[in-house]
């Protein structure tokens, strides 16, 4: 039975190792802020971190994550104090919300390496699909998380 670590967290999951991750992160342990969207790799509704690179789980399986660290937006901070979710609040990002987690999971990302990301290097980080449009409320919350505004 493989044994994932997430969000610090192990837990063996009684399933075939070539399951996606996202299925197991959502259906059997229970995390569900992370989301199916396209199942192709293409969205980024499911990103998470997997040893802090931001990865689409739709496309990763069981046996890949295996003794990695898995973290998702449930593992984001303890209290939902990191800056990208108050600048995703204090600029009111989300629409219907379903691409958010996976765009806070990316921005998040792009923070840690970046602190004072450029417009360009936004630009070419955020390539999640957002369907209702949240694009430029989006960006401004990376500057705003950045403190570049
Ligand atoms: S659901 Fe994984 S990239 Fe769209
Ligand atoms: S907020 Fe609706 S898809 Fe992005």
């Amino acid at each position: 039975m493989p044994t994932l670590t997430v969000n610090g967290k192990s837990y063996s999951v009684d399933v075939p190792e070539q399951m996606p991750l996202l299925w197991v992160l959502r259906d059997v342990i229970g995390l569900t802020g992370t989301k199916y969207g396209c199942g192709v790799e293409i969205c980024g509704a499911c990103t998470v971190w997997i040893d802090g690179s931001a990865e689409k789980s739709c496309h990763l399986e069981v046996k890949e994550v295996v003794g990695k660290q898995i973290t998702t937006i449930e593992g984001l901070s303890p209290n939902r104090s990191h800056a990208v979710q108050l600048a995703w609040i204090a600029e009111q990002v989300p629409q219907c919300g379903y691409c958010q987690s996976g765009m806070l999971m990316q921005a998040a990302k792009l923070l840690r390496e970046s602190p004072k990301p450029t417009d360009a290097q936004i630009d070419s980080a955020m390539e999640n699909i957002c369907a209702c449009g949240t694009y430029p409320r989006i960006k401004a919350a990376i500057k705003r998380a950045a403190g570049i505004v």
